[in-house]
C-alpha cells in the first residue's frame, strides 16, 4: 500500500485535497527571500511545485524505486523536458528506432535545430547499440515493449553500456508501468511516463513525469521550473487517486490481454501475434528477465493488409476506435492508416509496423465479450 499523501488539514478529509492555487503566501519577507534563495523547500507557486502535484510525484517514486520525480503536462513534456535539459550543441542522442510518433518527431525534427545528433538503432538487433556510441553520446532513450510493435530491448545490457561509457540511460516506461517492470533495477538513470495512459487508467487527463535520481531530476527541475510544462494540480489529484487501483487494475488487464494472445494466436485470419509473454514472442528471453507481466497490449498482423485493418476498425461493436490506450474500455487501433499514415511503407516496415498491423489495449471488460467481438470483426 503506497501511504504517501499530502497532510491531513483540520477538516480531518479521508480523501486528500486537491490544491488549486497559483501561488503561496508568506508570513513575511525573511521567509519569502530564504524560499527564493532555495535555503527552504517551501512551496512559492505551481509552476515549480505544488502540494497535489508532489503526492503524485511521491506516490510513482515508491513505486518506481526511485528517489525523485518532476511531473509535468504530458507524456511529451516529459520526454521533451528528459531530453533537453540534459542535451546540447553538439551532443549525441542514441534510440531505439521503434519509438512513439510524436518522441520521434522530437528527435529527429526538433532536436537537430538545436545542434543535437541523433543515431536510431534497431530495437531487436543489440550489438547495434555498441557500435553506435561516439564520443559525443550523452544519451541514450529507448521504449521497452516498443509501440506499437511490441519489441522488447534488454535492459540490463543497455544499462551496462551506459554505465561503461558514462552515458545517462533514459527509459519510457508506458507501456509497461511500474507494476510490470523497474527500469531502475537495471541501470536506468531516467525513467519517463505518459501517465496519460495506464497510471490514469480511464482516459481523462493528459499527465507526465519524470523519475531518477535526485542530482539528475533536480536539472530536469531547474529546466521546467523556467520553461513552464507543469502538470495541472487537478490532474495531479486525479492521477494520485488512480494509482491506488493502478495493481488490481493492471492484474485485470494483463490477464484478458494474456488471454486475448492464446485464444487469437492461432486464428486463421491472423498471420502473427506478439505478447511478450507468449513462448513465440521472439524476444521471450528478455520479457522473462526484465517484465513482471506480459503488459496489458497485444498486437497482430491481418493476412489481407491495408484494406483488411481498415475493415477490421469498422466492423468493431464494442471496442473503441481512438487515439489512447490504458483504458477501461478497450481500444484498437490500426498505425498504417493512423498514427503512422505518412510514414512510407519501407520506413513503417523497418520498425515492425506492417499494413495489416492492429493494436489491442485490452480493458477491464469480460475477457469473452472483448474477444466476442474482435473474432466477429476479423
Ligand atoms: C510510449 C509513449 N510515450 C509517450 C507518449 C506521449 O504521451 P502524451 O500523449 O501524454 O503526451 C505516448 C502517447 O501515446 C506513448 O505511447
Amino acid at each position: 500500500m503506497i501511504r504517501t499523501r499530502v497532510e491531513q488539514t483540520s477538516e480531518m478529509e479521508h480523501s486528500s485535497p486537491v490544491f488549486l492555487t497559483s501561488s503561496f503566501n508568506f508570513d513575511n519577507a525573511e521567509e519569502m527571500r530564504a524560499a527564493f534563495a532555495d535555503e527552504t523547500d517551501d512551496n512559492i507557486y505551481s509552476r515549480f511545485s505544488n502540494p497535489s502535484v508532489q503526492e503524485f510525484i511521491d506516490r510513482m517514486c515508491v513505486l518506481e524505486g526511485v528517489e525523485s520525480g518532476f511531473a509535468t503536462a504530458s507524456g511529451m513534456s516529459a520526454v521533451f523536458a528528459a531530453m533537453l535539459s540534459f542535451l546540447k550543441k553538439g551532443d549525441h542522442l542514441i534510440s531505439c528506432n521503434a519509438i512513439f510518433g510524436s518522441t520521434h518527431t522530437v528527435i529527429t525534427k526538433i532536436l537537430p535545430n538545436y545542434g543535437i545528433e541523433f543515431t536510431y538503432v534497431p530495437a531487436n538487433n543489440p550489438e547495434t547499440w555498441q557500435a553506435a556510441i561516439r564520443k559525443n553520446t550523452k544519451m541514450i532513450f529507448l521504449e521497452t515493449p516498443t509501440n506499437p510493435g511490441l519489441d522488447l530491448i534488454d535492459l540490463q545490457y543497455v544499462g551496462e553500456l551506459a554505465r561503461k561509457n558514462n552515458i545517462i540511460f533514459c527509459v519510457d516506461n508506458c507501456f509497461a508501468t511500474p507494476i510490470g517492470q523497474l527500469p531502475a533495477e537495471f541501470g536506468a538513470d531516467l525513467i519517463v511516463h505518459s501517465a496519460t495512459k495506464w497510471l490514469d487508467g480511464q482516459g481523462r487527463v493528459l499527465g507526465g513525469i519524470v523519475l531518477g535520481k535526485k542530482k539528475l531530476i533536480h536539472d530536469i527541475y531547474l529546466f521546467c521550473r523556467s520553461t513552464g510544462p507543469a502538470l495541472s494540480p487537478f490532474n495531479a489529484w486525479i492521477l494520485s487517486r488512480s494509482l491506488e487501483t493502478l495493481e488490481v487494475r493492471m492484474e485485470r488487464h494483463v490477464s484478458n490481454a494474456f488471454y486475448l494472445a492464446q485464444q487469437l494466436q492461432q486464428h486463421p485470419a491472423i498471420s502473427w501475434l506478439k505478447y511478450p509473454f507468449l513462448e513465440s514472442h521472439p524476444q521471450y528471453q528478455i520479457a522473462k528477465k526484465q517484465m513482471k507481466n506480459g503488459g496489458g497490449l497485444i498486437c497482430f498482423d491481418l493476412k489481407g493488409g491495408l484494406e483488411s485493418g481498415r475493415r477490421f476498425l469498422d466492423q468493431l461493436k464494442m471496442i473503441s476506435r481512438t487515439a489512447n490506450l490504458g483504458d477501461t474500455r478497450s481500444i484498437a487501433s490500426h498505425p498504417a492508416s493512423t498514427t503512422h499514415a505518412k510514414l512510407t511503407e519501407e520506413e513503417r516496415m523497418a520498425v515492425n509496423i506492417s499494413p495489416g498491423l492492429i493494436r489491442i489495449s485490452c480493458g477491464l471488460e469480460h475477457r469473452e465479450d472483448i474477444l466476442q467481438d474482435i473474432v466477429q470483426a476479423l
